[in-house]
């Protein structure tokens, strides 16, 4: 569907610094925002942990602090933490979630660069004309869906970090990391960028996990890749260069198969990162104490439950075709999913709505759900998701190091009572 684009007044950059502003204003006055505490006993870096405040609070008490007995203080201190920090975990899944979003951001910001709207409320780039009008053979509607997508990536990531520092928590950055090289293609700046969309193994089993009446991967089950040909080696979702949208006037609007091929592994990528993000979110909000970072893990998860589900649809409409990357030298096929040897439930490219499926226990009635959603290890697995599907390719091994350090803290985390 269209709708009217209304025009912000703001650059999302100064939006985002208003918001980290207003954090810090808010910020009790004994806390320092950005410090860093040494490692606690459990050897998680408490400076993402609320310690500050608990420190100042204990500090702020004097004479009164000294005449509560041990029991009535610590109540009192665990009162203080709800009122101005944060738990441990609580800030450690924040924190992951928090550079989960910076990588959203910076690949949808590529692929608004090229196949989206580049404008003020997510600048960067001029479009590509022939890969924009391929995402379109998938839906008109495909650049505004990519430029809506990647304005709220950059809104969870600005967020979830403004949150961080009201709170007195440190926030995320991976700048230091963005040394990895953007598309020649024409249309993409020419910025270091933290994640690869040329080099794509693109995981296509949610496609057939979603559409399941019977499995559940919480329960053990796996589920047949999709597109197994964008699932192996390494592909394009993206333009590498000029070479990859060059004009075939052979074609309807003169798309050659490759640039096809380029955009349909686009439409896949799109769901698979937003499905990941549906999962993610649910998994850890089962371990967070505060209520008030639960209600941000479910009002930001549902946004990505939105963009999933859009994806779902879209890449339901690529186009069947079969092409050898004349760069990587193999054959890239989507097949037609509705006709035999597929089609029926596990591929019919209109079930575009979860099917109901097993839930917890297989003794209980299926049930239309996210999957999945267990909460043991979500942050590491997540992770280890994206790396599998080579958005890291050329990544440092500090970069591995940090993301690591995050997700083992985040799947730390426990809910305290
Ligand atoms: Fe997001
Ligand atoms: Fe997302």
């Amino acid at each position: 569907m269209r709708r009217i684009q209304t025009q912000n007044p703001g650059s999302p950059e100064s939006l985002l610094q208003k918001d980290k502003t207003m954090a810090k204003e808010n910020l009790p006055a004994t806390v320092p925002p950005e410090t860093t505490a040494p490692s606690g006993e459990d050897g998680i870096d408490s400076s993402s942990h609320g310690a500050h405040p608990r420190r100042s609070f204990l500090k702020g008490l004097g004479v009164v602090g000294a005449a509560l007995s041990a029991g009535s203080l610590l109540t009192t201190v665990a009162e203080a933490e709800d009122r101005h920090g944060l738990t441990k975990g609580d800030a450690a899944i924040l924190r992951f979630l928090a550079a989960a979003e910076i990588l959203e951001t910076d690949l949808w910001q590529q692929y608004n660069e090229l196949g989206g709207i580049p404008d003020n409320e997510v600048p960067g780039g001029s479009g590509n004309r022939l890969y924009t009008s391929a995402l379109e053979v998938l839906d008109e509607d495909m650049p505004q869906y990519i430029h809506d997508n990647t304005e709220d990536e950059l809104t969870h990531e600005g967020f979830i970090n403004a949150y961080l520092v009201s709170k007195g928590a440190e926030p995320v950055s991976l700048d230091q990391f963005r040394n990895l090289p953007s598309s020649q293609a024409t249309g993409a700046q020419q910025i270091g960028r933290l994640t690869n969309l040329m080099q794509l193994s693109v995981d296509t089993t949610w496609f057939t996990r979603y559409r399941s009446r019977t499995g559940n991967p919480d329960l053990g089950d796996t589920f047949p890749q999709a597109i197994p040909s964008i699932a192996m080696g390494q592909h394009p979702a993206i333009p590498r260069s000029d070479d990859d949208v060059q004009p075939d006037r052979s074609k309807p609007h003169h798309i050659s198969d490759l640039t096809q091929a380029i955009a349909n592994t686009a439409g896949f990528h799109f769901a698979t990162i937003e499905q990941g993000g549906s999962s993610l979110y649910p998994q850890l909000a089962q371990r967070v104490t505060s209520l008030e970072v639960l209600r941000i893990l479910l009002s930001i998860g549902g946004t990505e439950i939105c963009h999933f589900q859009t994806w779902s649809d879209k890449a339901g409409n690529s186009p069947p075709l079969s092409v050898v990357d004349p760069v990587t030298g193999l054959t890239v096929t989507f097949p037609d999913l509705n006709s035999s040897p597929l089609g029926g439930e596990d591929f019919q490219t209109n079930l575009i709505m979860p099917e109901p499926t097993a839930f917890l226990s297989r003794m209980l009635p299926a049930v239309s759900i996210i999957r999945p959603t267990a909460t043991k290890g979500a942050a590491m697995g997540a992770l280890r998701a994206l790396t599998a599907d080579g958005l890291f390719i050329g990544q440092s091994k500090d970069f591995f190091k940090f993301m690591r350090t995050l997700a083992v803290e985040a799947d730390l985390a426990v809910r305290q009572s």
